[in-house]
């Protein structure tokens, strides 16, 4: 499927409470799956990458129900396997679609238990590493059988586990995640170490459903003390920082327009792309208000118009907005002076590799921009012109394009604009609304 998106020829105005967040939704699940009793996810993302977390836990024994309260939202009633664990009689086969969220968390979960799972994925997931997973379960005590190069199809033999005391080589939120879960069925502490900061909603979840996590904050580090029992709790899902940042960043370019979008998750871990917004000079205007469950949550009011100046994003920041560094560079390609994205490497083992297609769009578009292995730099402000571009079925290029778009001189064309399913299928919509001044 192809979609046009127009230069904006006016003020993005309104409100939008954008989807539930997508890493929140998925944990949900999955925690929910764990325990003995039932509990309700509300305002969960309806997505194709939840739904395939969804079919997982019910393929493996948890009984879902899920209702749509609202375009893009599930609620969803999990009962979990229970103390029996995931049941996979004769073993069974997992089609994880486009979600690595699905799969790595996946393979945590089930090395712990005495069942053989296959999990596999689309043509995008199927590239994807996952021995950054299968090594460290594999020092717990789990076997795999890998496609070569260690990609999935994986199937997990698992079993009983011992702890580990683990230093990740990279920062990620889905390694750090797998192994922490994995950790629940293995008798002792289970250490993780990170060389930076990435997401922590585990964390932040795993307490609510009755487990203790240590952290060491100073030291990038936590830990659970195994085998833990999971008790079942509701859980409120705020909207998704990483959708809003794609309207956020619409809001930013445009002159005259305000946004307000409420209800979106502040997670520090997951909002570096507002502190670069800022830095760029933009207006967003950030209002805490009430937690919800577990995290932090608030308004963020965004104006466009100011004049925007480009930025170094030192490597720290990276895991805090990797996800957003698609929408960034077309902000970047907006402002005056060279943005410099550092440590950004992971870009290259996403749902495609962001990184070169980033760097490609961009061009064609008619900004200026070098890459390297793991930078990327961006030359502003560039008189951007209508293109037809692929999203490699990526969903967040698609989105970036279309916000590209809105500061081009004719329309952009996005071939595979389907991908938008994966994380924000109502995103043409919600962008149309602003658009017309919602
Ligand atoms: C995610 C973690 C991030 C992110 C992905 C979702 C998660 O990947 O890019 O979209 O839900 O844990 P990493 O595992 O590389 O941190």
């Amino acid at each position: 499927m192809r979609h046009t998106q127009q230069p904006a020829n006016g003020p993005l105005t309104g409100t939008i409470r954008v989807p539930g967040d997508k890493s929140i939704s998925h944990r949900a699940v999955l925690l929910g799956a764990m325990t003995s009793g039932t509990c309700d996810v509300t305002g969960a993302l309806d997505s194709a990458d939840v739904r395939s977390t969804i079919g997982a836990v019910a393929a493996l024994g948890a009984v879902v129900e899920v209702r749509k309260p609202r375009p893009g939202a599930l609620d969803i009633t999990v009962t979990g396997w229970g103390r029996g664990g995931p049941m996979a009689d004769g073993g069974s086969s997992i089609d994880c679609g486009n979600s690595g969220t699905t799969a790595r968390l996946l393979m945590g979960i089930v090395a712990g238990h005495p069942v053989d799972v296959t999990l596999t994925g689309d043509e995008s997931l199927t590239r994807r590493p996952m021995r950054r997973v299968t090594d460290p379960l594999t020092r717990m005590g789990a076997h795999f059988d890998t496609g070569e190069g260690g990609t999935l199809p994986v199937t997990v033999h698992g079993g009983a586990l011992r702890a580990i005391d683990y230093d990740m080589p990279v920062a990620s939120a889905q390694v750090k995640s797998a192994v922490l879960l994995a950790a629940l069925s293995a008798q002792g502490r289970t250490i993780v170490h990170e060389p930076a900061p990435s997401r922590d909603h585990t964390e932040r979840l795993l307490p609510a459903f009755g487990v203790g996590v240590g952290r060491s904050i100073e030291e990038n580090a936590c830990w659970v003390d195994g085998p833990a029992v999971l008790s079942a709790t509701d859980v409120p899902v705020p909207a998704d920082p990483s959708s809003a940042a794609f309207l956020a960043g619409a809001a930013v370019i445009v002159a005259g327009s305000e946004v307000h979008l409420p209800d979106v998750a502040l997670n520090p871990t997951r909002i570096g792309f507002l502190r670069v917004l800022e830095a760029m000079g933009a207006d967003v205007l950030i209002r805490p208000d009430r937690a919800s469950g577990a995290e932090p949550c608030g308004e963020l009011l965004v104006r466009g118009g100011r004049e925007l100046t480009g930025v170094v994003v030192p490597a720290r920041e990276a895991p805090s907005l990797i996800d957003e560094v698609p929408l960034l560079a077309v902000v970047a390609a907006c402002a005056h002076g060279t943005t410099r994205f550092e440590g950004v490497g992971e870009l290259r083992v996403k749902e495609s590799d962001r990184l070169a297609a980033i760097a490609d769009g961009l061009a064609a578009l008619g900004a200026t921009v070098r890459s390297g292995d793991d930078w990327l730099e961006v030359d502003g402000p560039a008189a951007m012109r209508g293109a037809t571009l692929d999203s490699l079925g990526d969903h967040r290029l698609a989105m970036a394009w279309a916000v590209a778009a809105l500061a081009a001189d004719g329309p952009v064309t996005i071939e595979g604009w389907d991908a938008i399913d994966v994380s924000y299928p109502t995103f043409a919509d919600d962008l149309g609304r602003l658009l017309q001044g919602a």
